[in-house]
């Protein structure tokens, strides 16, 4: 386990989903722990983006932006990735590279579901600091150190009580794109082994977009320049898909594509605000079935 420090991108998302908690898609979407994850310096930016009135100043205005944007990518994200999990209903559900994932403690579908976290070491202790003494929804939340980039996945699971013989809800969110393709197709081999038939993976992943890549240019640009703190800087992107490729891998390990929608299409009578859609068009989210 190489040790780092706890994801900066993971309270990113946190904050984006804070923002939105009950200001959009309030009858599909809803994530009222985030902001109870995060802690009272990085709420100042959620509350800013909540009030509304965009800062004058030109560093707040970048924090702000990104954490607004963020925000509107996480409803449908957060929506459709919540509705697989909840129509599959399977009692084991392994979340990769989990972060602030707040979904065992706010989906009361899995009352009696065992959920296992996977992440860095770093990141996981950051998170049970957060959580404190939150009640989790989840029968069960394990959490399990490993980092996909260098360390197996199947005896961390197994050690950790992980049933390979039981149908298992995959989820890969927010992760693909910070890991190569080598250690993309290296994990999906490992997911592919630990999964009986029926087991589901859900996988976010992004593709490439110049339009997307200059914008996080320019505001990483103007972060550093207002000497404002970076969340993306320790978190490079490594490798982007397209959708024929994906559902390729898929395929190759047993994996039929279900579905794979971008988040714009995923967004369709969400009640969104229509201004974020270039970010949209290039998230995805597949589900796919282990045969
Ligand atoms: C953008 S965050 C997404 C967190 C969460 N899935 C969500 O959507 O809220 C990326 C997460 O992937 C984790 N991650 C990135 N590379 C990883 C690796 N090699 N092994 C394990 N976790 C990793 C990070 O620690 C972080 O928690």
């Amino acid at each position: 386990m190489t040790e780092r420090v706890a994801s900066a991108t993971a309270v990113l998302v946190c904050q984006g989903r804070a923002t939105a908690d009950g200001r959009y898609a309030v009858d599909r979407f809803s994530d009222p722990v985030a902001r109870m994850l995060l802690d009272e310096a990085e709420r100042l930016v959620v509350d800013l983006v909540r009030a509304g009135p965009v800062p004058a100043e030109a560093a707040t205005r970048m924090a702000f932006e990104m954490v607004r944007r963020v925000g509107l990518t996480m409803v449908p994200r957060t929506v459709a990735i919540d509705d697989a999990i909840r129509v599959h209903g399977a009692a084991q559900i392994v979340i990769l590279g989990a972060g602030l994932d707040a979904r065992a403690w706010r989906m009361t579908e899995l009352s009696r579901a065992t959920v296992f976290e996977v992440d860095h070491l770093a990141s996981q202790r950051d998170k049970a600091r957060r959580v404190g003494d939150l009640v989790p929804t989840a029968e069960r939340v394990v959490p399990v150190a490993v980092d996909l980039a260098i360390e197996r996945l199947g005896p961390a699971l197994e050690g950790a009580g992980f049933a390979p013989q039981a149908v298992t809800t995959w989820v890969w969110e927010g992760v693909v794109p910070y890991l190569t393709r080598k250690q993309v197709r290296s994990t999906l081999a490992q997911v592919a082994e630990l999964s009986a038939t029926g087991s589901r993976l859900v996988v976010n992943y992004q593709m490439a977009s110049s339009v997307t890549r200059v914008m996080r240019a320019v505001m990483r640009l103007v972060l550093r320049v207002s000497r404002q703190s970076d969340p993306l800087a320790g978190e490079p992107w490594r490798s982007l898909w397209r959708p024929d490729r994906m559902r390729g891998l898929l395929g190759e390990n047993g994996f039929a594509v279900t579905s794979d929608s971008d988040l714009l299409t995923l967004a369709t009578g969400l009640s969104l605000p229509a201004e974020n859609n270039g970010s949209l068009r290039n998230g995805r989210v597949a589900v796919a079935v282990r045969d």
